[in-house]
């Protein structure tokens, strides 16, 4: 008898040495480093190039893989056409997954797909294009022209500077790079599984990619980040907060940013995220929105602590992202540009020692049936 268990929970699926979770105490590293202290004295470029080949790069790695991505930002203006072709109320994250799919089609991956210097290359490619289609696909929708990337901005201004069309200040690139690196891994979720299915039939990384994008873009995934702030409108003032989680509860619904199938504690990067709004916030000005939020987390501890649901990651990366000037269906694309790290570095360590994945379902349909002719079906 085999043992089925909904949704894989707890059930291994490969081996890894890209990153490790412990819900419990909330701790997350990548490679061996905990997501604090690359938080605070990394940066993306240096986080990506950590989880894609194991190690802190040095000097001359670091500038060689950071030169690399900056020169291969631009996209084909064939890309520029496909994106122009999309309906403009279709949301970014298809468009996302559409154009990486084509990507594809430019860069193919002749040959084997273990080989190093393909594998360099296309998380390169990858890593430096996904903001260029995000920018790009947000501003055709209304009517902009896409503006062309940059290579002496870093990672998070360039991709500010290609939304917005102005250079941003330091502390808001330097807030979108933290953020960036707190999405950039996180052990074996939906969309990284989806990739590993995908990468375990030998498929190219953008193919791969696309994938992850599509799983990504869930509202139970990534997705959740984008209705935390509907739900936080949808609420409108701290009074209604109480009533509005309990009726939720009480209709066995899920309260969006909230909960993790791992951490049974408050998610470590929910904390780091909840600094940096502060920041912002001293900055700029608080959100409207930020005591409806506060609010929200106080009384779910108090409704759901119990059943060990605290805010998760997604909780506080909207508010952030809204503070930014950002809209909100382009969280969800953002998360990609970060967890397109991840993939890859699941892909590299999947087809290295790769295995199908071909798991087994258990029949419960009827068999052996008999072929009733059309004219006898009622
Ligand atoms: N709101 C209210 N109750 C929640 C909850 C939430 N967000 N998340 C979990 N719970 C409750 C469940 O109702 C369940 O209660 P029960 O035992 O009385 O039935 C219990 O906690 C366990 O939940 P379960 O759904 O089994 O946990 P899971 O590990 O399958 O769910 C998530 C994990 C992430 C899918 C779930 O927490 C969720 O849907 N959260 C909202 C979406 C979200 O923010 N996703 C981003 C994740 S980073």
């Amino acid at each position: 008898m085999i043992e089925y268990v909904p949704g894989l929970s707890g059930v291994p699926v490969s081996k890894t040495k890209v990153s490790y979770l412990d819900g419990q105490k909330g701790i997350l590293e990548y490679r061996g480093l905990r997501i604090e202290t690359l938080a605070e004295k990394g940066n993306f470029i240096e986080t990506a190039f950590l989880l894609l080949f194991g190690k802190l790069p040095d000097r001359i790695e670091l500038e060689r893989f950071s030169a690399d991505v900056r020169a291969h930002r631009k996209i084909k203006f064939r890309i520029i056409d496909l994106i122009k072709c999309l309906p403009e109320n279709g949301h970014p994250m298809d468009a996302l997954q559409a154009a990486v799919a084509a990507l594809g089609m430019f860069y193919p991956t002749r040959g084997d797909v273990r080989n190093p210097e393909n594998q360099y290359w296309s998380a390169v490619r990858l890593i430096a294009k996904l903001p260029t289609i995000v920018a790009a696909e947000a501003r055709i929708r209304r009517g902009d022209e896409q503006i062309s990337p940059r290579d002496d901005l870093s990672h998070a201004e360039n991709f500010l500077y290609m939304l917005t069309g102005r250079v941003p200040e330091k502390l808001m690139a330097d807030i979108l790079d933290t953020a960036l690196i707190l999405h950039a891994e996180h052990t074996m979720n939906a969309s990284t599984f989806s990739g590993m299915v995908t990468a375990s039939t030998l498929a190219d990384p953008y193919t791969v990619v696309s994938s992850a994008v599509g799983t990504l873009k869930g509202p139970l995934h990534g997705g959740a980040n984008e209705e935390v702030l509907d739900m936080l409108q949808e609420i409108g003032s701290v009074q209604k907060v109480r009533p509005y989680l309990q009726d939720k509860i009480a209709r066995k619904e899920k309260i969006m940013g909230l909960g993790h199938r791992e951490y049974k504690v408050k998610d470590p990067r929910g904390v780091i995220l909840q600094g940096l709004s502060k920041r912002l916030f001293d900055r700029y000005g608080a959100s409207v929105l930020y005591p409806v939020l506060q609010e929200v987390e106080r009384v779910a501890e108090e409704l759901l602590s119990e059943k060990k649901v605290h805010p998760n990651v997604d909780f506080y990366s909207g508010i952030v992202y809204q503070k930014m000037g950002i809209e909100a269906d382009l969280f969800t694309p953002i998360f990609a540009m970060a967890r397109v790290v991840g993939w890859l570095a699941h892909w590299i360590e999947q087809v290295q020692d790769n295995h199908l994945f071909r798991p087994v379902d258990i029949y419960e349909g009827k068999r052996e049936m008999e072929y009733v002719p059309l004219e006898k079906r009622d």
